[in-house]
This record gives structure tokens, C-alpha cells and sequence, in this order.
């Protein structure tokens, strides 16, 4: 029963008559190809556990979801969107975790994923306080690198935080967690009804629903103020009150906070999404480019950013 592209179906009756759709992603692969190990991690529907791929002794990280879950949940449709995002953005990116194989059984779907040895940045940010400038200055520039790649493939993330960045081996960022993931131009039940995580979600996506490329830049401020201040930029005592507060733009910098950061922070966190530096189509004066070129990145060699050593955390 391992042969899947399409988990809503069931298995075809034979090796012969099924086909996989994309030859990179080898529809024969099987749970019985790995070893698998600790849990790395735990969501509602699904878990992510160590696996050493038999044949290669390669490790991976393979999220696990129950379909009895899927199918009493509705979120059949949230596993199709991850798995689809992924295979959209392909082998592309260091930035992005890659999915290498799915397959299925009888009880779960399987993504065989790049393993984030360092786990989540959130974790980072949470032992250590807040991160250096230096550290949040890469950091910033490596999810700017891989939001312009994932955008120019049609893809926005729409929840974008410090539990989706892993760090991998080189502590360099790993984006993760495709499953609220949107490709443009594909008609998605979900839009309507999706709400990213308080601290992070943009207001027009508040109040009228809408999500663009830009509420990812949104995501980005927040996450720049969060690792320099070691805060939440928008923190209410529920989330009903941090929208408030996202709404009306209503935060405050500490003292001491970078002034080029504080900068590009303000120049991200803007009501209106096409307003937000790097918001404007590629070649016009507020592109990707204009955000690259933003003085708080005036140090960061774009050519060599995922080959430098990334400065220490702390
Ligand atoms: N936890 C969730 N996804 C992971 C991954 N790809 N690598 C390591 N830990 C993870």
C-alpha cells in the first residue's frame, strides 16, 4: 500500500498501474526503507520523527500524520496544501526544508523531509532571551533570501514564526510548516477561514481575510523585533487583545534597540500590505531588491550567505 500521490484515493490495485506524477518524488519509497527514531517533534494531527534511510544511511526528518485524524478533523485538505506547497518549491532552496520522498500506508501519510538537526529558532530565542544583532542580522537576511525564492515560485507561507524556522547543522534558518502554505492562483477553501498565530498575523489579514506575499513581510518585522528586543512586538493577554494591538499598529521599541533595525522593522510592520518594503513586483522601485538593500543589511554578502558561518547566537 505504499504507492501514493493521491492520498484521498485508495492505493492502485497493482505496481503497474500506478504512475508518479513527479520523478523526483519516487512513488516506491515505503516506511520499511527507514529506521526510525526519536520524535522531533509533536503537532495536532501529526509528528515528526528521526529516520535513517536504510539503503543511503541518511538521516531524515519524516512527519507522520494519522489519516483517522485527517478524515475526522477536515484536514484532509490542510496535508494536500503542505504536501503541494512542497513539491512546488522542489530541490530550490537551502533556506527551505525540502521534502524528499511521501508515501503512505493504511494509517498515515508520510513526508520525508531535510532534517533541522538545532530544531526550532523559537527555542533559541526562549533559552538565550533575545539573539545578538549579528545573529538577527543573518537571520533576517536568510529569511529574506528564502521569501524571495519561495514567492517567485507562487507560494506565500501565511504563518511564518519562530517555531517554523529550524536551524540546521551550521545553526543557518530552515523554513518549515507548509501546511497553512498558499500556491497563487490555486483555488483554496481555506483561505477563508485561516488565521495565522496572533503574535505574527498581519492586519489585513484580520480584518478583511485577505493574505498576499506581504503578510509574509509582516512576519518578517515581527520576527526581526522579537529576536533584537527578546519580545513579542504585538502581545495582548489573549489573542482577542493582540489583534487589537496588531490592528492598531500598537507597539513600542525598547531602548537601546538598533536604530537600522528599528528602521526596517517600521518599513515592514505598515498597515497597508503593498506599502511594506520589499511588497512591490520584482523590477519595480519597492521590490525584494529594495529590501536587500535596506542599510541594515549594508554588511551581509548575499552571494555567500548560506557558505559564511552564521555569527554566534548570543
Ligand atoms: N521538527 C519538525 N520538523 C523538523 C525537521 N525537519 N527537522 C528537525 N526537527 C523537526
Amino acid at each position: 500500500a505504499a504507492d501514493d500521490d493521491e492520498p484521498k484515493r485508495p492505493p492502485p490495485p497493482s505496481r503497474t498501474q500506478s504512475k508518479s506524477r513527479n520523478n523526483s518524488l519516487n512513488a516506491r519509497t515505503s516506511p520499511d526503507d527507514f529506521e526510525f527514531g526519536r520524535v522531533l517533534g509533536e503537532g495536532s494531527y501529526s509528528e515528526v520523527r528521526l529516520a535513517k534511510h536504510r539503503a543511503t544511511q541518511q538521516e531524515y526528518a519524516v512527519k507522520i500524520i494519522e489519516k483517522v485524524h485527517l478524515v475526522r478533523h477536515e484536514k484532509m485538505p490542510v496535508a494536500m496544501a503542505e504536501k503541494n506547497t512542497l513539491v512546488r518549491l522542489g530541490t530550490g532552496h537551502p533556506g527551505i526544508v525540502r521534502l524528499h520522498w511521501t508515501f503512505q500506508d493504511d494509517w498515515r501519510l508520510y513526508f520525508v523531509l531535510d532534517l533541522a538537526r538545532n530544531g526550532e529558532l523559537q527555542t533559541r530565542i526562549s533559552r538565550l532571551g533575545s539573539l545578538s544583532l549579528d545573529c538577527s542580522r543573518v537571520y533576517a537576511a536568510q529569511i529574506v533570501d528564502a521569501l524571495d525564492y519561495m514567492h517567485s515560485k507562487g507560494v506565500i507561507h501565511r504563518d511564518l514564526k519562530p517555531e517554523n524556522l529550524l536551524l540546521d547543522d551550521a545553526f543557518r534558518i530552515k523554513i518549515t510548516d507548509f501546511g497553512t502554505g498558499k500556491v497563487l492562483g490555486s483555488a483554496d477553501e481555506r483561505t477563508k477561514t485561516f488565521v495565522g498565530t496572533a503574535q505574527y498575523v498581519s492586519p489585513e489579514l484580520l480584518e478583511d481575510g485577505e493574505t498576499s506575499k506581504s503578510s509574509d513581510l509582516w512576519a518578517l518585522g515581527c520576527i526581526l523585533y522579537q529576536m533584537i528586543a527578546g519580545r513579542f512586538a504585538f502581545q495582548g493577554l489573549t489573542d482577542y487583545l493582540t489583534w487589537q494591538k496588531v490592528k492598531r499598529l500598537e507597539y513600542t521599541f525598547p531602548d537601546g534597540f538598533d536604530e537600522q533595525a528599528k528602521d526596517l522593522v517600521q518599513r515592514l510592520l505598515v498597515r497597508n500590505p503593498a506599502e511594506r518594503l520589499g511588497a512591490g513586483l520584482p523590477g519595480s522601485p519597492n521590490d525584494m531588491q529594495a529590501l536587500r538593500a535596506h542599510t541594515f543589511f549594508a554588511s551581509i554578502k548575499w552571494g555567500t550567505l548560506w557558505s559564511d558561518p552564521v555569527p554566534p547566537l548570543e
